[in-house]
Formats: structure tokens, C-alpha cells, sequence
């Protein structure tokens, strides 16, 4: 049976980025456990044709590519670094150019950073529900950090790992046969 197909997104542009290597350490954790073919792309990877675009038609081969990739993921991680406490306008354009369907019960684990703790429930009152639009099945940990859980652009707090583990661990309602842990006690 082939590998599901796990997609990171991130909505940053910056490189390097925090919410690139966190979306990175999340997928790296999920795939270690589930077995996972993954790939992951920031916004610099889908390109300029993203903000002249009204219409998914317009995009550019690359975005499209992206596009496609998120849309047909077996699970989805999105990271999204805080603006203004909420996601960048880019990165909802992008989602504003997936239709409703092609996100519903896809299991979404929703990470962010930012500056600091202020906007820590951005995760909650603007991530969530935004792919509860798209009747996704966002998984009930939702990790934020900020710049203080990483070092060198690497996640390194306690606290932030313990809690990638915990949503790592919420895919098993997902993947149970591709859990060692779970197969093993079958
Ligand atoms: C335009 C702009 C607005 C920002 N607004 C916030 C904010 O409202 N709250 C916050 O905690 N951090 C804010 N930040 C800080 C970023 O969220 C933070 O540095 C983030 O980790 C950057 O992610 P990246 O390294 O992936 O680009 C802002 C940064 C920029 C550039």
C-alpha cells in the first residue's frame, strides 16, 4: 500500500523561517511515526503569480502544483507566522483559492508563531476557524510558538516540543495502521 501523503504549508516568506522549521519539526515527527511521504512549501516556493491571481486559473504551473498537492494531501500541517494578530493576507489569498470541497474532513494539524505570547490564541480564534469553513477535521491541538521556543531557527523549548508531540500523536485517530504502536497491540 503506498505511503499516505502528509503536505506542510507554510505562510511565511522569510528564509529562514520560524514557521517554516516549525511546520518542518511537526512533519518530521509525524512522518518518523507514521510513515509518512511529506513535502513542504512556503509561500516563496508557490511565487509572485499568487498575489496577481483572482482566480486559480491564473496561477502559474509551480502554484498550481502546490495547490494540488494540499488539496489531494491525506493530512495537512498549516503554519502561519502572526500579523497584526491574525494569518498574512497572502496566506489566506492562497486558501481563498482552494474550493470548499477539497478541504472537508482532511485532518489539518494548525501550528503558528509569532513575536511573542500576546496573540497566542490566534491559533484558535482565527486558524481553526477558518478550515472550519472548509469542514476540515482540525486536529484539537493546535500549536503556536514564539520567538523564544526557537534558537537559530530551530525549534528548541521544552514546552513547544512536548506539545508537537501531543498533536503528533492526536494523527493516530487518522493513521492507526500506519502506528507501530497502535499495530503492535492489534
Ligand atoms: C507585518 C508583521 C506583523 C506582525 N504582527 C505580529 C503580531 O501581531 N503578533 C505577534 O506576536 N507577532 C507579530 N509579528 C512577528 C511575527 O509573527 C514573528 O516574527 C513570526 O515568528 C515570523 O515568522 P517567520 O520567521 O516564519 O517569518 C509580526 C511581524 C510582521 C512582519
Amino acid at each position: 500500500m503506498a505511503a499516505p501523503k502528509l503536505v506542510g504549508i507554510a505562510g511565511s516568506f522569510n528564509r529562514p523561517s520560524k514557521t517554516y522549521a516549525l511546520v518542518q519539526n511537526v512533519a518530521e515527527r509525524a512522518t518518523e511515526r507514521y510513515g509518512f511521504t511529506s513535502r513542504i512549501h512556503d509561500l516563496h516556493d508557490v511565487g509572485p503569480s499568487l498575489g496577481r491571481a483572482i482566480w486559480r486559473k491564473e496561477l502559474d504551473d509551480q502554484a498550481k502544483e502546490i495547490i494540488d498537492a494540499i488539496v489531494t494531501s491525506d493530512a495537512l500541517i498549516v503554519g502561519a507566522p502572526t500579523y497584526k494578530g491574525s494569518y498574512p493576507g497572502l496566506f489566506k489569498h492562497l486558501i481563498d483559492l482552494i474550493e470548499p470541497h477539497e478541504l472537508r474532513a482532511k485532518p489539518i494539524v494548525i501550528t503558528a508563531t509569532g513575536g511573542g505570547d500576546r496573540h497566542a490564541l490566534m491559533v484558535e480564534h482565527q486558524l481553526r476557524p477558518l478550515f472550519g469553513f472548509f469542514m476540515s477535521h482540525t486536529l484539537p491541538t493546535a500549536v503556536y510558538a514564539s520567538d523564544r521556543d526557537f534558537t537559530d531557527y530551530r525549534v528548541s523549548s521544552a514546552p513547544l516540543s512536548n506539545r508537537i508531540e501531543e498533536v503528533v500523536g492526536e494523527l493516530a485517530a487518522f493513521f492507526p495502521a500506519e502506528n507501530p504502536i497502535l499495530a503492535a497491540a492489534e
